[in-house]
């Protein structure tokens, strides 16, 4: 990569957030981001102490790059933060849990109610023989049983690892095995689009592959119970008697007999609370760990001020646990500030495709955080929907996982938003454990596709490949690689097993920071726009393009929906622009609209940009949490064999658009 990445698209829209939000938010004066700089373990210190603590740290931070040690010897429990202290402070009554299944059943949850189950579970848990330190595999459709599950093993100190509803026997069996855990906490099934995913069947695949450390498997009976009555409802596949004696232990069995007072495990405060595995686009999964006290400073740190948290909020983030969304903005973040929030089982279009918007009206939510990949369905869906819905409660919107297009932005805030609500668009990862780059809603103004500023006490900046600090040496505007150059007590405390991969994954491309893995610029008031995965960055004729600026810029055109660029190899170039775009609900393909959308893009960035190639598709391959799998597409792109797609959401979708692209090379 040459010394800086060109960025071409222009976004010069800005918005300030009403005299009005300023006026009651959490936190509203600018110089909070000064004060917390100049000392930042101060800061993070500060927001420890909200915690609830058994014995206070003897020391803030022992930093040992890339090792990080936050308030050590203290004594504390993530359950009892997120639980215990809101009952004994007399708010057992307020609502934690506003449960909505995707067949359309309803349980409410209050923090006592909370506190009750999750001790049962704590005490079935220790009865199925795991202690501390032990590790237990979740995998569970999203809802109560499995928020309650992460909590109770956070109670009794035993490691959760969540593995996503949607992975497969193998992947179940990898992450299973490469931890070594002891018991896996399933359910009978889930619904997904009005069916039944049979879960504990999959585990019953996983455990033919061996997994030889597992001693139980709890089984929530879901699909049953609701199956019997609901009318209509697809069977459950799985029931009572294809349990394996011994093994299985059914949920109702064992947590409904225990008592409801079960002790919180005092813990270290660099006590490991949980394993998660993210995938990287080559090798094993990686086996993410968080550990108790830092985590939990910085998850609620950041729920408290990006989504301006109160006690008359309904909150909803439609991340499953099953990704560190889930962890940090579901369950810990929210929690810890005593939040009540909705939880989703099912998918976004079942029974019809304004089901989300009528989650929002039926409970009245006034926070929603979501993906760029959602908020481009739904356009791509109509306004319609979300227009046949009440939507006036909402007062803020987020967003996170991918960089927005500015169209998509613009969109969330005027259809979702009413134009009344900030957009926190928040940049972080599994890796960081908390939000790292967002505006704060009462101070930033922001500006659509900017995730704007670090988060109070958080430090990064822009390296070139050889580590330099562009913004020492060259000054902003500038774009090149997004590093974290400061500790930060949510930060990964590495890859379970894998001291070696840890360092060379995050430690070595430079010798004094943490590289993130994504390009970013820095614009000249100094706001963040991040440019989407290293990987995904483009070489054409010398110039570093981002393939989200040119998808930004097809998306601008109003046939488009949705799309995914990237760089295929040239002879001249050394690589070409070749997109693949997602029309609207009511345009059809053209030869005339491809030579338009080409143009459209030379004229919103410039020629160098024009895409040579342009598909029209019907879907993009995506991984089960909604990413474009560029790698997938430069290799149909580069006529290559497909790498792996076992992380693929739907791989039908790669062999139509092979086919096409082989129709036109051939
Ligand atoms: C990668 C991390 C963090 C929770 C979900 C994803 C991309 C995430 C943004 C954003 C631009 C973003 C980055 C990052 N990303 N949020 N607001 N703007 N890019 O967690 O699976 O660990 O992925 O997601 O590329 O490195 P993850």
């Amino acid at each position: 990569m040459s010394e800086t990445i060109d960025t071409l698209l222009q976004e010069n829209r800005k918005f300030a957030p009403s005299a009005e939000f300023v006026a009651q938010a959490n936190i509203n004066d600018a110089t909070i981001y000064e004060s917390a700089d100049s000392d930042w373990q101060g800061w993070w210190t500060s927001w420890a102490e909200k915690l609830d603590w058994f014995k206070k740290w003897d020391t803030v931070l022992e930093w040992e790059q890339p090792f990080a040690k936050w308030f050590t010897g203290g004594k504390i429990n993530a359950c009892f933060n997120a639980v215990d202290r809101h009952v004994l402070a007399g708010r057992g009554d307020r609502v934690a849990w506003i449960a909505e299944g995707e067949p359309g059943d309803q349980r409410v949850f209050t923090y006592a109610d909370v506190l009750t189950e999750v001790q049962k579970l704590a005490n079935a848990l220790k009865e199925l023989g795991i202690g501390k330190g032990d590790r237990v595999c979740i995998y569970l459709g999203q809802g109560p049983e499995l928020c309650l599950s992460m909590l109770a093993c956070a109670r009794i100190g035993a490691v959760h690892s969540v593995i996503f509803g949607g992975f497969s026997a193998q992947s179940i069996a990898e992450r299973v095995n490469d931890q070594g855990a002891k018991l896996i906490i399933t359910a009978d099934g889930l619904w997904r689009r009005g069916k039944v995913i049979g879960l504990k069947k999959i585990v019953d695949d996983a455990l033919d592959l061996e997994c030889p450390t597992v001693e139980h498997v709890l089984i929530h009976e879901r699909v049953g119970v609701v199956g019997h009555v609901t009318n209509g409802m697809a069977a459950p596949d799985y029931d009572r008697g294809m349990a394996i004696p011994g093994r299985d232990v059914w949920w109702d069995e064992i947590v409904e007999l225990q008592s409801a007072e079960c002790a919180c495990e005092e813990m270290d405060s660099e006590d490991l609370l949980f394993i998660l595995y993210t995938s990287g686009s080559t090798g094993k999964p990686k086996g993410i760990m968080h550990t108790t006290a830092g985590y939990l400073t910085g998850t609620s740190a950041t729920s408290k001020l990006v989504f301006d948290l109160k006690d008359s909020d309904v909150y909803w983030c439609t991340a499953d646990c099953g990704w560190i969304t889930g962890h940090s903005y579901v369950v810990y973040g929210p929690m810890a500030n005593g939040v009540t929030q909705v939880l989703y089982e099912g998918a976004p279009d079942t029974p019809d495709k304004d089901r989300f918007w009528r989650i929002i009206e039926r409970h009245g939510v006034t926070i929603l955080y979501t993906a760029p990949t959602a908020i481009r369905t739904f356009m791509k869906w109509g306004e319609e929907y979300p227009r046949g819905c009440d939507l006036s409660s909402l007062r803020l919107l987020g967003t996170v996982g991918e960089p927005i297009n500015p169209e998509a932005w613009i969109w969330y805030q005027e259809v979702i938003g009413g134009g009344r609500c900030p957009i926190v668009d928040t940049w972080w990862q599994t890796e960081t454990g908390a939000i790292m780059i967002t505006p704060l809603p009462g101070i930033v103004s922001t500006k659509p596709g900017s995730a704007t500023r670090t988060f109070p006490g958080v430090s990064a900046t822009i390296y070139d490949e050889d580590g330099n600090d562009l913004v020492k040496t060259h000054g902003i505007p500038v774009g090149g690689l997004l590093v974290l150059n400061r500790p930060w007590p949510s930060m990964l405390r590495g890859i379970w097993g894998d001291e070696e991969r840890y360092r060379q994954t995050y430690w070595s491309k430079f010798s004094d920071a943490y590289f993130a893995g994504d390009g970013a610029k820095l614009d000249e008031e100094g706001y963040f726009w991040l440019l989407g995965r290293v990987d995904d960055i483009m070489l054409v004729s010398g110039h570093n393009i981002s393939t989200m600026e040119v998808e930004s810029a097809l998306v601008d055109h109003h046939s488009v929906a949705e799309s995914a660029v990237i760089g295929k190899t040239h002879d001249v170039k050394g690589q070409s622009v070749a997109a693949f775009v997602i029309l609207k609900g009511h345009v059809s393909p053209s030869e005339e609209l491809k030579q338009e959308l080409r143009a459209h893009v030379a004229t919103k960035i410039g020629a160098l940009a024009r895409p040579d190639d342009l598909f029209f598709t019907a879907e993009l391959p995506k991984t089960r949490s909604g990413k474009i799998m560029r790698r997938l597409l430069r290799d149909i792109a580069e006529g290559r064999v497909m790498g792996d797609v076992t992380t693929l959401a739907d791989p039908g979708v790669v062999a139509a658009l092979k086919g096409q692209y082989e129709d036109k090379e051939g």
